[in-house]
């Protein structure tokens, strides 16, 4: 059996008295796509700020491809090949669209204060290397992105902010990417790109998975391999959409949000 991607086992933290995640296992296998879905406040961004070191999780443990990574630093755990998007939009509205992307290799560059002041001419080649590298990833994602690469993030659509925080993610050549909501505020017609999008990057990057928070129902039914299920702090329930929807545990965690009766 290959090693997994990512493998979380019995990964869990409380805040205080509350038990926003508890014992949650789950295996990513490399060239996937996993759902994680589950009513508001069930625990799915907090199982984002675990994986990523934003939190240090009270229980349990992270490895990424068989090494661990449990309780190290963000930017470790960033350089060790895990990228994400935020559920609310963080680009650098006042920096071009290509800026935004170059400031995603940030951590695999070599370039720093010292080296710009005494090493201008090396610092320069490098940070060329790095706009022409950010030009292919904007090419591969979209071409009006590309075409638009001087302008300052801040005027772009939602659909397109989206894109952009993708194309950044891949600036840090990462093995794993963490998606918190790609499909907010979106409408049927730019997550259908969106899905496309992903699985264009999928098919330029071998090897590479993705881990999906999601609300949006057609995009949980259509694009992912796996799909997980987080229910007050804990993992209810796994496997294909159609079998997991039609499973009574979380149905019932469902009950008045209608979401899953109507995908
Ligand atoms: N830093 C924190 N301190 C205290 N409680 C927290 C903290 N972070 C998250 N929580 C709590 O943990 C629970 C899970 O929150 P989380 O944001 O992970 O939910 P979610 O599944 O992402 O919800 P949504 O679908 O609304 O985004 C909530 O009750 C939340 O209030
Ligand atoms: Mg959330």
């Amino acid at each position: 059996m290959t090693t997994p991607l990512l493998k979380l086992s019995g990964l869990g933290i409380r805040f205080g008295g509350l038990v926003a995640l508890d014992a949650v296992d789950l295996t990513v296998a490399p060239s996937t796509i996993t759902c994680i879905i589950g009513p508001n406040g069930a625990g799915k961004s907090t199982l984002f700020n675990l994986i990523t070191g934003i939190y240090r999780p009270t229980s349990g443990t992270v490895a990424l491809q068989g090494d661990p990574i449990t309780g190290l630093p963000a930017h470790r755990i960033a350089a060790r090949g895990i990228a994400r998007t935020f559920q609310s939009s963080r680009l650098f509205e006042d920096l071009s669209i290509l800026d935004n992307v170059i400031i995603g290799m940030h951590g695999r560059t070599r370039t720093d204060v010292l080296t710009a002041l005494l090493r201008p001419a090396k610092s320069r080649r490098e940070l060329e290397a790095c706009a022409a590298e950010a030009e292919t990833i904007l090419r591969g994602i979209s071409d009006e992105l590309f075409a638009r690469r001087y302008q300052p993030a801040g005027i772009l659509p939602q659909a397109d902010r989206r894109r952009l925080e993708i194309a950044r993610a891949l600036a840090s050549h990462p093995k794993l990417i963490l998606l918190d909501e790609p499909s907010s505020g979106m409408d049927d017609r730019d997550t259908a790109a969106l899905m496309a999008d992903i699985r264009r990057v999928m098919a330029d990057n071998p090897g590479l998975s993705f881990l999906i928070i999601e609300h949006d129902m057609r995009l949980v039914a259509e694009l992912p391999d796996n799909v997980v299920v987080i229910d007050y702090g804990k993992k209810i329930a796994e496997g294909d959409f159609a079998t997991v929807r039609q499973l009574p545990r979380v149905q019932q965690a469902y009950l008045g949000q209608k979401a899953v009766e109507h995908a």
